[in-house]
């Protein structure tokens, strides 16, 4: 394992900690939340009683195979706590999601928690958001307009692909990846391109998280906002 997976499993393993009796958690999806589920899934076993709200296909397989019981939105309207990783953390805490492409439920489980806790190796960190490309959900109709337009904000969208196919998210739209380079207003960039028509959500996650747990491989820090 290199240093980058240590990091993930180490802030994976780190985050159940914030996990308590009873609570509904809304779980991420991606790499790091991995760890997080199988850590979690051991703790069910030791008897903790918890359910999880999972951000995709994928991370309700997990938990499904790691024995972390699930809910829906159909019995829970607040969640205690969500858990997930970022593909880019700035100083004030600001994030770039979506790399997975379940940036949309990502932030539905984000906006309905009490709490966000990011978890994230030490290469997520950066200055200004903006070198990962920005992943924005979009409406497969019209999606060569929707780009157009947001290429207009200052970007070149780019269709995301998977072994050559158009890439589909959980909720049947697909994901432009868009390069700004330093994004300095992520505030103001999110309102301009959600004001798109097709546009669904961005990766802009601003002024949601309230902890990110932080590991280089070795060492855990937690920054609280
Ligand atoms: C999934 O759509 C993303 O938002 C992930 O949370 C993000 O890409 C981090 O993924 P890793 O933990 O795999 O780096």
């Amino acid at each position: 394992m290199n240093e980058t997976d240590k990091a993930k499993k180490h802030v994976g393993e780190e985050a159940v900690l914030y996990v308590k009796n009873g609570m509904k958690v809304g779980l991420g999806s991606g790499s790091t939340v991995y760890w997080m589920i199988r850590k979690l899934g051991e703790l069910v076993q030791q008897g903790l009683r918890i359910e999880g709200i999972p951000s995709s296909n994928q991370t309700a397989q997990w938990a499904k195979e790691f024995g972390v019981p699930l809910t829906d939105f159909s019995k829970v309207d607040k969640l205690d706590i969500t858990i997930d990783g970022a593909d880019e953390v700035d100083l004030n805490l600001n994030l770039i999601k979506g790399g997975g492409g379940a940036l949309l439920r990502e932030k539905v489980i984000a906006n309905a928690a009490k709490e966000l806790i990011i978890i994230a190796d030490k290469s997520k960190f950066v200055t200004h958001l903006g070198k990962f490309p920005l992943p924005i959900e979009v409406l497969p109709f019209g999606w060569e307009v929707t780009a157009k337009q947001i290429g207009l904000l200052g970007c070149q969208p780019i269709i995301r692909k998977r072994d050559l196919e158009t890439f589909v998210s959980d909720n049947g739209n697909y994901i432009l990846d868009c390069s700004f380079e330093e994004i300095n207003d992520p505030q103001k960039l999110h309102e301009q391109l959600i004001g798109i028509v097709g546009v669904v959500e961005t990766g802009l996650f601003v002024d949601m998280a309230n902890k990110v747990i932080v590991s280089n491989g070795s060492e855990i820090e937690v920054i609280t906002s």
